[in-house]
């Protein structure tokens, strides 16, 4: 038996536009997903997931949209294996709400699995390209932004086919939830049926620009600078049509208590925003005081790794 876990992810910029090739930045967070994966009798895959109570059913050849059987027969082939397979999930990240519960359950799953039938851990770039693999045949064109991350963790700047780590320091982040689950495809579509309005376009090539801009107050150790940086982003993705009443109700609440910068992290419509506070507790008390779920979260944490 083989336990793994992986972690979520906040987008800090460039949401969407990395879809187009354009870069951003994404963290890796305090909350986890954790794979326990175990060879069965037979020729079945066998998921439970303990959070939802789900349980999913199939051969070990079966063709599938599933994510996480998809995770699951990335890993067999890539360790070469023909046996049945169970695998249990226990996540600490809600799931639809922008924050990587998918990408770190497939993350998680491949190394669960890969490492039982392998006889030893893959490393993370190759837990990232078979993450990748499996959520491009459960995701409308995925940038791969998510799965880099939750393999690789701490905080990167990501570029399609270029990923590089940024020196942080762990940074405090408060997440509150619209309480509106979405999909990600979806999302991803409707942004998709819009580029070819040059308006769109323009709008991806700024969300770009910011995430190299964010960069370099990366690299000046200026957190507090992020703070602005964000709230265009937020701007530039209410342009892009991927915000709803109630992120921009959050966004407003978070402002008027002080926050320093406020966004959708993540395909946006629903979901979580993220936002920067020089008093964290505050701004959580507040999002509380008008009824909104919301929490702290920290960055720049590990990232895939066999428990
Ligand atoms: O699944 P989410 O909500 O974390 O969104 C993924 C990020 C997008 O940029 C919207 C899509 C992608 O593939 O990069």
């Amino acid at each position: 038996m083989i336990r793994a876990s992986a972690p979520g992810k906040l987008i800090l910029f460039g949401d969407h536009a990395v879809v187009y090739g354009e870069p951003g930045i994404a963290t890796a967070i305090n909350k986890r997903v954790y794979s326990t994966a175990c060879e069965l009798e037979g020729r079945k895959i066998i998921i439970e997931s303990k959070d939802t109570g789900e349980t999913i059913e199939c051969g070990i050849r079966d063709k599938s949209k599933n994510p996480i059987v998809a995770a699951v027969q990335e890993a067999q082939k890539f360790s070469k294996s023909r046996s049945g397979v169970g695998v249990e999930i226990n996540s600490q990240i809600p799931i639809g709400a922008g924050l990587g519960s998918s990408a770190a359950v497939a993350t998680a799953t491949i190394a669960s699995v890969a490492t039982l039938f392998n006889g030893k851990e893959p490393s993370t770039m190759e837990i990232a390209e078979m993450a990748y693999k499996a959520d491009k045949l459960a995701h409308e064109s995925p940038s791969g932004i998510d799965t880099a991350i939750t393999s690789l963790g701490g905080t990167i700047f990501f570029k399609k086919g270029n990923i590089s780590q940024l020196d942080s320091d762990p940074l405090t982040f408060v997440v509150a939830n619209s309480g509106v689950r979405r999909n990600t495809s979806d999302m991803v579509l409707r942004v998709k049926n819009s580029i070819m309005d040059p308006r769109v376009a323009l709008s991806m090539f700024s969300i770009g620009s910011l995430a190299k801009e964010a960069r370099t107050v990366f690299m000046n150790k200026r957190p507090v600078d992020l703070g602005p940086l964000m709230d265009r982003g937020q701007s530039l993705l209410k342009d892009l049509g991927v915000s709803s009443t109630a992120i921009e109700d959050l966004v407003k609440l978070a402002k008027d208590s002080g926050a320093i910068g406020s966004k959708i992290t993540g395909a946006g419509g629903g979901g979580c925003i993220i936002s920067l506070s020089d008093d964290p507790e505050d701004l959580i008390k507040a999002f509380k005081e008008n009824g909104a779920f919301a929490y702290s979260v920290r960055t720049n944490q590990p990232g895939v790794r066999i428990e």
